[in-house]
């Protein structure tokens, strides 16, 4: 604390900060997957009402917060209540968020250095785009061929001989030989969907699958069909692949922290300014040089049609739930993230002009994300392959390779993901360090290396294995970071005194109304919101455990 605190240059330095920190998997890889899933239109509506409602007014109070007091998450509590309250337990809490996130955080992050290389490399040109007599070499193609083969056969017209054979091999009966024709016909309808398990028993489904195979081999949309079979399973395995090699997943890992660690322990000038100020522009840049080239495929604009109208049927019970532990996530709100770098601010800065720009930006990207990927999707009349995940690293790669310029696309967009998460990724370990250093006295390079150490080491089971992540994810998104902002709501709308707020308006001479808008909607709205949707969502876990 005797050390003079450091400040952002400016104004605009503070933006491209919190708004690296805003910008991020958030809304390249879960945003586009979640509004997927959730079939776009209302659910984007309901988000942007979470991030209207929940976000702003917590994004405001929590820079807010940080700015006053100058201090780390857990200082800030102490410093506005002046005396240690149990409020400092938010901002320990806050800091424990930083580790949980970081530590899966990081190990997505390296998988787009991984796809960084694989777009270069040679791993996606050798796709047998045009031959598909390469791609019979590998036998885990093959399966996955024959497999698809016979189910679209089952689906086709059949000669009657065909059934009957089918039948035969499947239950074994000798009188089906002899058996009329109708009434094959019958029982191949009533015995359709069990055929392909009852072939598997019998030890037949191979023979079979290859005869479709060769048959369907002579015609002549053969090929298309083998493309739209293979790729996704050649891809899926070539992700799988990669995952399933742990150490090259733990070295990338490693290398993120170390980047990590290199620009946080250079400090907030010269360290994450720096970074940020060159990082987001060309972030920007990218972003909306793909977008274009992705409506531009899109003729008939299903992607946008989609984003604005798309299907309210697939709402469910937790797609509100999602849609706010999403405003949390992407905000990088809840955890002090956004405190801490407030707490470099210069007193004269515009808190509440800031948090509107950060807010907006984040959104508008996570939009713009969308807009780059859907319809790409739509062009390719592909759903998004299992899991969020799949999105970005198995459809996507060859959606990019299918542009006559993908070799420069493919590339270019996983660098784009990699810059995304860092500079994210940069926010949460400087939460710790801040930690360190103010409530601990550590200077910063040391601090910078004990938590970055020690985040690795909590990263390295989501390392191992890829559904072990779903563990620090589910906790912090669903539960520490919308109670932590809850908290936050809390003790800056009832616990600070009301003043500490207003002369963040006054002072920048916002309209005595717009404060009263915001600080009642902190004090009410923002807390029942979360509290109606945090307790939906305990007890849908509970329901979960229980069965
Ligand atoms: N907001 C980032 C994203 O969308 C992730 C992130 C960075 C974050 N810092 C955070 C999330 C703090 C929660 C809290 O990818």
């Amino acid at each position: 604390m005797s050390q003079k605190r450091e400040h952002w240059s400016g104004k605009l330095g503070f933006i491209l900060a919190a708004s690296g920190s805003a910008v991020g998997l958030g809304n390249l890889w879960k945003f586009p997957y979640i509004t997927w899933q959730n079939g776009g239109g209302l659910f984007v509506l309901i988000y942007l009402l979470c991030i209207l409602l929940i976000g702003l007014p917590i994004m405001i109070a929590e820079i807010a917060l940080g700015k006053i007091s100058s201090r780390d998450p857990v200082g800030a509590f102490d410093f506005v209540s002046k005396r240690k309250t149990r409020f400092r337990y938010v901002g320990i809490l806050g800091v424990l968020s930083a580790f949980v996130i970081l530590s899966f955080y990081s190990v997505v992050a390296g998988w787009s250095i991984e796809y960084s290389i694989k777009s270069i490399s040679s791993d996606f040109k050798s796709i047998p785009y045009e031959s598909y007599k390469e791609a019979l070499t590998d036998d885990r193609k093959v399966k996955a061929l024959q497999k698809a083969v016979f189910e679209e056969a089952l689906t086709q017209p059949l000669t009657d001989i065909e059934k009957r054979e089918i039948l035969h091999a499947a239950l074994s009966q000798k009188t089906i030989q002899q058996m009329p024709f109708d009434e094959i016909n019958e029982l191949f309808k009533k015995e359709k969907k069990n055929l392909i398990s009852l072939l598997k028993e019998n030890k037949q489904i191979e023979t079979w699958q290859n005869y479709f195979l060769a048959k369907r081999s002579k015609r002549k949309d053969f090929n298309e069909f083998m493309h739209k079979t293979l790729l996704p399973v050649y891809s899926s395995s070539l992700f799988a692949d990669f995952l399933n090699n742990w150490p090259k997943v733990s070295l990338w890992h490693l290398i993120i922290m170390s980047i990590c660690l290199l620009i946080v322990s250079s400090g907030i000038k010269k360290g994450i300014e720096k970074t940020t100020k060159f990082l987001m522009p060309l972030l920007l840049l990218l972003m909306f040089f793909m977008m274009i080239n992705s409506l531009m495929l899109d003729k008939e604009q299903e992607g946008v049609k989609f984003l604005l109208f798309g299907d309210p049927g697939k709402l469910h019970g937790l797609s509100i739930p999602e849609a706010m532990g999403h405003a949390f996530f992407t905000l990088s709100l809840g955890m002090g993230a956004m405190l801490t770098y407030g707490s470099y601010m210069k007193k004269d800065s515009d808190v509440v002009s800031d948090a509107l720009w950060v807010t907006g930006l984040d959104t508008l990207i996570a939009l713009i994300a969308c807009m780059m990927i859907f319809p790409i999707i739509f062009v390719y009349g592909l759903e998004p392959t299992s899991g969020g995940i799949g999105i970005l690293f198995t459809t996507l790669p060859l959606e990019l390779f299918k542009f006559s310029y993908g070799y420069l696309l493919a590339p270019l967009f996983y660098i784009l993901v990699f810059l995304a998460a860092l500079t994210s990724a940069i926010s949460l370990l400087e939460v710790a360090v801040t930690y360190l250093k103010d409530e601990w006295n550590l200077d910063r390079d040391k601090a910078s290396l004990i938590a970055a150490g020690a985040i690795f080491l909590v990263g390295i089971p989501s390392a191992i294995s890829v559904s072990f992540m779903e563990y620090p994810d589910a906790l912090s998104t669903n539960i520490m970071l919308p109670l932590g902002g809850l908290l936050i709501a809390i003790f800056m709308g009832h616990k600070a005194e009301k003043t500490l707020l207003e002369n963040e308006f006054i002072k920048h001479k916002y309209p005595k109304w717009s404060f009263d808008v915001f600080y009642f909607t902190l004090r009410y709205i923002t807390p029942a919101l979360v509290t109606i949707v945090f307790i939906f969502l305990l007890s849908d876990l509970v329901k979960k455990i229980v069965s």
